[in-house]
């Protein structure tokens, strides 16, 4: 009995490992690299853990590059950054959901160094781009509240090479879908208008999303269907972006790099992919 439900789940995993799973290469990119983070003198971790339908996604939450100073003394941004416990489960094959589901706050995603992905907005529903951005360390994250280091807009210390080749894989979204940088396989800097709704699009028949330099940066909506053992927010706060009480002093994401890089406000490292410091 034992030996038939053994033999049941291996052919079970087998058939649901099928097309639209993160591949070998992808799930290869998420990796603890060895840098010691300076306000938590923490090296950041990061691991995927493939359980027959599910990937189990864990890390601590301390971003591998260099960050702001947040050490509770900064006005612009009185948190610190402090080592979390995260667990997220994804599903292993992803699926379109029969409707796209509006994005709750906190965790949406992880990057491939164990950084939370947000959504959009920052607590008042405004574009988290022009109102943050200048609360934002030069990798373009900060820490929540409870210390939790993450990302709302593109966590530009992730690429390589940003103009010049397809972007890598930067993260994975909660339903399972890769999350990838803004160049296509073509060479086109992605906007708005190449992607649906939800931030993304098909290459080769595979689900991505991709991070654009407007809103909504990462995603704007989940494409596929999130488990509901997660570990994620499941009401939504903001549907959609406010236009009142918010304060668009912040803005910093109005950029082209590509088109135009001597105004590129990214400091930008192309022989590794960590961020250069400002502290
Ligand atoms: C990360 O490191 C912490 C200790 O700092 C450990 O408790 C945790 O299990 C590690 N997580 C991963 C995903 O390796
Ligand atoms: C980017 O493209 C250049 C030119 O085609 C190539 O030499 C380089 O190896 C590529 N870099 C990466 C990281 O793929």
């Amino acid at each position: 009995m034992v030996g038939k439900c053994i033999a049941f789940l291996v052919i079970f995993c087998f058939v649901v490992d099928q097309s639209w799973s993160l591949t070998d290469n992808e799930i290869a990119a998420f990796i603890s690299r060895d840098w010691i983070e300076g306000n938590t003198n923490l090296q950041g971790n990061v691991s995927i853990e493939k359980s027959c339908d599910t990937l189990i996604l864990r890390s601590n939450g301390i971003p591998d590059h260099k960050t702001g100073i947040f050490d509770g003394t900064s006005r612009s941004t009185p948190n610190y950054l402090l080592e979390q416990d995260n667990t997220w489960i994804i599903p292993a094959t992803p699926r379109y959901a029969r409707k796209v589901k509006c994005l709750p706050m906190g965790t949406i995603g992880m990057a491939i160094n164990g950084v939370s992905i947000y959504n959009p907005f920052d607590s008042k529903c405004c574009d988290a781009g022009l109102t943050e951005a200048n609360l934002l360390d030069i990798c373009w994250g900060h820490p929540n509240g409870r210390g939790s280091y993450h990302y709302h807009i593109a966590p530009k210390c992730l690429y390589k090479n940003y103009c010049s080749n397809a972007s890598s894989i930067i993260g994975v979204a909660i339903d399972g879908f890769p999350i990838y940088g803004p160049i296509d396989e073509d060479g086109t800097e992605l906007t708005k208008a190449h992607l649906d709704e939800c931030n993304g699009k098909e290459t080769n028949g595979q689900y991505r999303y991709h991070v654009i330099n407007e809103f909504p940066y990462i995603m704007g909506c989940f494409k596929g269907k999130v488990l509901s053992n997660a570990g994620i927010n499941k009401a939504c706060k903001c549907k959609e972006v406010s236009a009142e009480n918010c304060d668009p002093s912040g803005e910093g994401s109005d950029f082209k790099c590509c088109e135009d890089p001597d105004n590129c406000p990214y400091v930008y490292n192309t022989d590794t992919r960590h961020g250069i410091s400002n502290n």
